[in-house]
């Protein structure tokens, strides 16, 4: 897949580069593919034929020097029945689209046209967003490049539309979301060697150059608050723990704002319950909540939504030492409660139980969502396709399904209740930070809720959905930025 990206909106001719169309089942094509393509009617048929193709949702013909037709190759997706597509198959087709451009190509010509016609402005930014998420890569780290993966330093896709100036306005809103989808994969895959809390909190101060307030703070600061729970999990790091606040004021004075909060645990040993080596580099990924929080704060004032919102992320190393905290101790939480430590692989909660009581209390939300990459049990539970979502407040359940079903980062609603709660209750604290292995994702929550009052409140625990992602038509990389379109379409849809 290409480096450098340029995507440009243009009218249906002229063909620059591969040609890539679209059409529905029984190879039904739009009017201007019909007539881009009336000079290899039969050519198409006839490959068509031979290939079985048919038009089938997501899959592909592909035709090599098509005789007859002046471009390098000639692409045909197919759309299925056109009355079943969702919104969020016109992101899916746009990856397909992408995925189908050979690597040595330097230009291509994607005709936004379905079967009835040309796509709306909207669906044509939306078909642009499906090619910039499939076009990331994440290979700063790869020095040489291998014999065989070759590609093209400059692809130029060009969307060829019925209208472009209206498309390119459109693409303005959603180029802001990609952008913030691809600042959410990049700092999940980077590293913990470079992305430690100090670095992670300085790339966090850059969305200052689009208008975000940005306030880090210290392990001083947060001492003087009282966030005994954060800093203790971070005590065991020669790395600094950071507190990121962001804020961004585009609705109205005084309008109290909506809060997202992201687990950002740098690294995760497990600390003194360390981890098994198995698996563990995975564990550079356990801030993905925070990159989420990040990545749509981006969104948010790049495309400068009409909404006053707060991001807060708690930023630490979760790593074994000398000093680092054991089972058995006892932390004093900012909220006054404290908790009794069974195991300190069980930290993201520690994090967010400070972090959510802090920006409860400084900015009185009207709702809060947390993301984090918070437990193992909830991928036994749910997979990669779902995240799990927890919350005290139905209607905010309700807006979530309905956003994650239009974006396709989907969530499924899990319990809360007394019977559980009572399972993390101690013998020498308030609570306790685990409560025994079944169950393990809802203790988790329960302990979370201990801190969020009465406030609307859902938490997602992205383990599943966050990290080791399943390769699809909109991602090729290990980390997806699942959350940042969720998040983004419930503030546009619902809060705007
Ligand atoms: N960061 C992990 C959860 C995790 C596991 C995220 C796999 C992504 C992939 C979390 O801090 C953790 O270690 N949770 C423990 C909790 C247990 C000690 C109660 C777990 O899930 O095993
Ligand atoms: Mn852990
Ligand atoms: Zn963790």
């Amino acid at each position: 897949m290409p480096d450098v990206l340029t995507l440009g909106f243009k009218p249906f001719t002229p063909v620059r580069g591969v040609l890539i169309v679209f059409c529905a089942d029984n190879l039904k094509f739009g009017p201007a593919t019909r007539k881009a393509l009336a000079s290899v009617e039969d050519l198409v048929r006839r490959a068509a034929a031979a290939d079985r193709f048919n038009g089938k949702n997501g899959s592909a013909l592909d035709i090599v020097a098509p005789h007859g037709l002046d471009v390098p190759r000639l692409v045909v997706i197919g759309t299925g029945k056109e009355s079943d597509l969702k919104q969020r198959d016109f992101v899916k087709l746009g990856g397909v689209g992408m995925g189908k451009l050979p690597q040595a190509a330097a230009e291509a010509t994607l005709f936004a046209e379905f079967a009835s016609g040309p796509l709306k402005p909207d669906q044509v930014a939306d078909l642009a967003l499906g090619v910039r998420l499939r076009a990331y890569s994440f290979d700063r780290y790869k020095t040489k490049r291998k014999e065989g993966d070759e590609r093209a330093d400059q692809v130029r896709v060009n969307l060829a539309c019925a209208s472009p100036a209206a498309a390119e306005k459109a693409y303005g809103h959603t180029a802001a979301v990609a952008d913030g989808v691809v600042l959410a994969r990049d700092l999940i895959n980077e590293p913990a060697n470079i992305l430690y809390p100090v670095e992670f909190a300085r790339r966090a101060s850059s969305l200052a150059k689009l208008g975000v307030g940005v306030d880090v703070l210290d392990v001083p600061a947060m001492r003087k608050l009282g966030m005994g729970a954060l800093l203790g999990v971070g005590q065991g790091s020669v790395h600094d723990s950071r507190l990121v606040v962001m804020r961004w004021n585009g609705g109205k004075r005084g309008d109290a704002p909506i809060a997202f909060i992201g687990k950002g645990v740098c690294f995760d040993t497990g600390g003194i319950s360390i981890k098994p080596a198995q698996g563990m580099e995975d564990m550079k990924g356990d801030m993905a909540g925070a990159a989420c929080v990040v990545g749509l704060m981006h969104a948010l004032a790049a495309r400068k939504a009409k909404v006053n919102a707060v991001g807060a992320i708690g930023l630490v190393e979760n790593m074994p030492d000398g000093k680092a905290y054991r089972p058995g101790d006892i932390l004093k939480t900012m909220s006054g409660q404290t908790i009794e430590i069974i195991n300190t692989d069980a930290e993201g909660r520690l994090v967010l139980a400070d972090v959510l009581h802090y920006v409860n209390e400084r900015f009185k939300p009207k709702f809060m969502i947390n993301l984090a990459t918070l437990t193992g049990a909830i991928i036994v539970a749910l997979g990669q396709e779902y995240a799990g979502m927890f919350s005290n407040n139905d209607k905010l359940v309700e807006r979530l399904s309905k956003a994650g079903e239009a974006t396709g980062e989907r969530v499924w609603r899990m319990p809360l209740g007394p019977e559980y709660d009572k399972l993390i209750d101690s013998k020498f604290a308030d609570m306790k930070n685990t409560g025994g292995r079944w169950g393990g994702s809802i203790t988790a929550a329960q302990l979370l809720q201990r801190f969020v009052d009465k406030t609307a409140w859902a938490h997602l625990d992205i383990a599943g959905t966050a990290l080791g992602s399943p390769q699809t038509d909109i991602n090729k990389s290990w980390s997806s930025g699942w959350g940042v379109r969720l998040l983004d379409r419930l503030v546009d849809d619902y809060y705007e």
